[in-house]
């Protein structure tokens, strides 16, 4: 055995150490993008963590395989989180823990100019019957942490006491060690994906040059980026922000990866990372989070149209957008190939059909129902 197949086996221990409910549909496809690749010059594949399965699947399912397996643990028999109103991360966690009869509970946000309409991903978690808060997001709040809710989630904490039950707080995203959750169990997942997706490219012969994806609360960047330090340093994981600026999103991935390499690699190891070593774009977020834009929504037409694959506004189509982008650039090489790590959020597209409306809508007069 080589010295790198043998610490590849001793990171897949570390892995398997970690309780796990298997919920989500893995490992997930790998497909090639032809058309597009054609198009473009870099070779690209897209991974489908959008086919995970779980209530229409998405980033979010592999991470609740291990957090779920902790509210077990832990002796709960509810689980509380909060995020927008159309947060996939809430609608695959209503769906998890109903599987496991675990009663969810959800703090939804709504915000000015972003769709509140029961729809979309709100009425997912309706469907799987969470019980829901809705309240009006006032700029005195940061979503991004406990300490921006603690006292809304404190509240409901003590209600569940009351009723008899424990309760799991669970951190958004599962991605800072904060709540009930004190492992970064989130981006352990996203360790797992990492090897999941390099095992994927080996078998067809092939290097991995860059993985490109949305990111937000941080955990998926960091468990990639864990991931690619351990089993393919040369890999390039590259952050298109959809919420936050480049200097918080390092901010946030950088700690949640020196927990992650802790839990996994030990202190043995050092963890030698500075923010300049994580790559963040936050131009393509635009707007601000949540707020289409024509370029994403024609980048969303063009993946549709060539590859018959779909994205989402607010995630997915803004970080193919990004990608696409890099590549005009020059960021990539010719013929080098780029993974697009789809993160699921095709709910969403339904509340945003005013946008997909305004700009896509055919200008020969064709009428389209209204
Ligand atoms: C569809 C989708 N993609 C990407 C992300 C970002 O993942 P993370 O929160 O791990 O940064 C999210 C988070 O909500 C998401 O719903």
């Amino acid at each position: 055995m080589t010295d790198a197949s043998v610490a590849r086996e001793s990171l897949r221990k570390a892995l398997e150490a970690f309780p796990r409910c298997r919920l989500s549909h893995l490992p997930t496809p790998l497909e090639s993008l032809e058309r597009l690749s054609a198009r473009c010059g870099v070779n690209l594949f897209i991974k489908r963590d959008d086919q995970t399965g779980l209530a229409l699947g998405g980033n979010k399912s592999r991470k609740l395989d291990f957090l779920m397996a902790d509210v077990l643990a832990q002796g709960a028999q509810s689980v509380i989180s909060w995020a927008g109103v159309q947060s996939n991360w809430c609608r695959q966690l209503a769906a998890a823990s109903r599987k496991l009869g675990i009663h969810p509970i959800l703090l939804l946000f709504t915000r000015p100019r972003l769709p509140r309409a029961l729809d979309g991903n709100s009425l997912l978690d309706l469907i799987c019957d969470a019980e829901i808060h809705t309240l009006e997001l006032d700029s005195s709040r940061k979503l991004m942490t406990l300490d921006g809710v603690k006292d809304l989630v404190d509240r409901l904490v003590e209600k569940e006491a009351r009723a008899g039950r424990n309760a799991y707080v669970a951190p958004i995203g599962a991605s800072l060690m904060e709540g009930s959750m004190r492992k970064p169990l989130g981006a352990v997942a996203y360790v797992n994906g990492f090897l999941e997706l390099l095992e994927q490219m080996e078998a067809r012969k092939s290097r991995i040059d860059a993985v490109v994806f949305a990111t937000g609360s941080g955990s998926t960047h960091a468990g990639l980026f864990v991931g690619a330090r351990l089993f393919s340093p040369h890999t390039k994981i590259v952050g298109i922000s959809v919420s936050d600026s480049r200097a918080e999103t390092r901010e946030c991935v950088k700690s949640i990866a020196q927990q992650t390499w802790l839990a996994l690699a030990g202190s043995g190891r050092a963890f030698d990372c500075c923010e300049d070593d994580l790559v963040v774009f936050d131009e393509y977020l635009q707007e601000g989070y949540g707020i289409p834009d024509q370029s994403t929504i024609e980048t969303i037409r063009l993946l549709a149209r060539e590859e018959g694959i779909l994205l989402d506004p607010v995630y997915t189509g803004k970080a193919l957008n990004g990608l696409l982008d890099l590549v005009k650039k020059g960021y990539f090489q010719p013929g080098q190939n780029i993974i697009f790590l789809h993160t699921g959020g095709m709910p969403a597209i339904f509340v945003y059909r005013d946008a997909f409306r305004e700009y896509l809508a055919p200008k020969d007069g064709t009428d389209l129902p209204s």
